[in-house]
């Protein structure tokens, strides 16, 4: 039998390096298989001489071995990598960088308006999405009758006579605010609220708001002006005014409605403004004593304003975005324009 053969075998295997998958298998078949090199080794041994039997089987073994080791271990190792050279992957090329996200104007939107009601003493108060008619409508004094109870308007979750609903606007928390807790009352309420409307550039059936509510004795229509004029100045710049409209809500008496003059063409006119050098920003007013009773807080002793903004709104106004449909899109290519805000 052939010593050198054996040893010749040995160093082979020892000097394999790393393999795919198939050549493993080659491997194999040439040294194990039914005709292997090793197998044929095998062979020989049952024909060699009895007293050279015991030499060549213990190196017969060893070799068997080696050869079995080297194969489990070139497997293993082709499992967990491609080949460089049999693969279209170059992987010693740099990576590409992943896109980061950024802010969503939004999110960014909304913090900013939250902190500067915070400056002002402002707490946040958050309440649920899915409401009942009582803290949407019936506590913020809207008749039985009222077109925004109606179906359309409205998206109703169930109609008997516990209606369930998603909430029309986060006045709802400015209700459960009151429920829990006496005056001074200062809060805004940021959230997500719902209505039934066709989704165009300027409507959404989902949008983000921030309510204000501002309770205390003594409370009057010159502090709410004031404190959104200082909210305005903050919000689009130290030259901006305000002006207020009159207007209706159930809720507040009297009631109005807030624009600022136009940062594009500072009150001149442009077609952001189209032409009006005024912006609509947010509807506002003094709580109605019956919305104050309604949530168990005297009317006599107490008075209060509240307002409410649309986020989205605020949003298009600062960075003159023309549709509403592409905060909803989450294209990276607009939401990167806020990269650096
Ligand atoms: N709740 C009103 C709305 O959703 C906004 C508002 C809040 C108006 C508070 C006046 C006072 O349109």
């Amino acid at each position: 039998m052939n010593n050198e053969k054996i040893d010749q075998l040995l160093d082979w295997i020892d000097n394999l390096d790393d393999k795919t998958e198939a050549e493993v298998e080659e491997i194999r078949v040439k040294l194990l298989g039914k005709k292997g090199e090793i197998t044929q080794l095998f062979d020989e041994f049952r024909t060699i001489l009895p007293e050279q039997k015991r030499e060549f089987g213990q190196k017969l073994n060893v070799l068997k071995k080696a050869a079995q080791e080297k194969i489990d271990q070139l497997r293993e190792a082709a499992a967990s990598i491609i080949a460089p050279e049999k693969s279209s992957i170059d992987t010693s090329m740099p990576g590409e960088n992943l896109d980061l996200g950024s802010r969503h104007p939004i999110s960014l939107t909304r913090e900013e308006i939250i902190n500067i009601f915070k400056k002002f003493g402002y707490c946040v108060a958050e309440g649920p999405e899915i409401e009942d008619d009582w803290h949407v409508f019936g506590a913020l004094n809207f008749p039985p009758e009222h077109p925004a109870r109606d179906m359309q308007d409205t998206f109703f979750i169930s109609t008997d006579d516990n209606r369930v609903l998603l909430r029309t606007h986060t006045s709802s928390v400015q209700v459960r605010t009151m429920e829990k807790q006496q005056p001074p009352i200062r809060v805004i309420c940021p959230g997500r609220v719902f209505r039934n409307e066709a989704i165009s550039a300027r409507a959404h059936c989902i949008f983000h708001q921030i309510e204000g509510l501002y309770i205390d004795e003594n409370v009057s229509f010159a502090d709410l002006k004031q404190a959104i004029l200082l909210f305005a100045k903050e919000m689009f710049g130290e030259s901006t005014q305000i002006r207020l409209r009159p207007s209706y809500f159930p809720f507040t008496e009297p009631s109005a409605e807030v624009d600022v003059s136009c940062n594009i063409c500072k009150g001149k006119g442009c077609n952001i403004c189209k032409g009006t050098g005024w912006l609509e920003i947010m509807g506002c007013g003094m709580v109605d004593p019956n919305v104050l009773e309604a949530s168990g807080i005297d009317s006599k002793k107490y008075s209060g304003f509240a307002f409410g903004m649309g986020v989205e709104r605020i949003a298009m106004l600062k960075w003159q975005v023309k549709d509403l449909r592409l905060y909803f899109e989450n294209d990276v290519r607009f939401l990167k324009e806020f990269e650096t805000l």
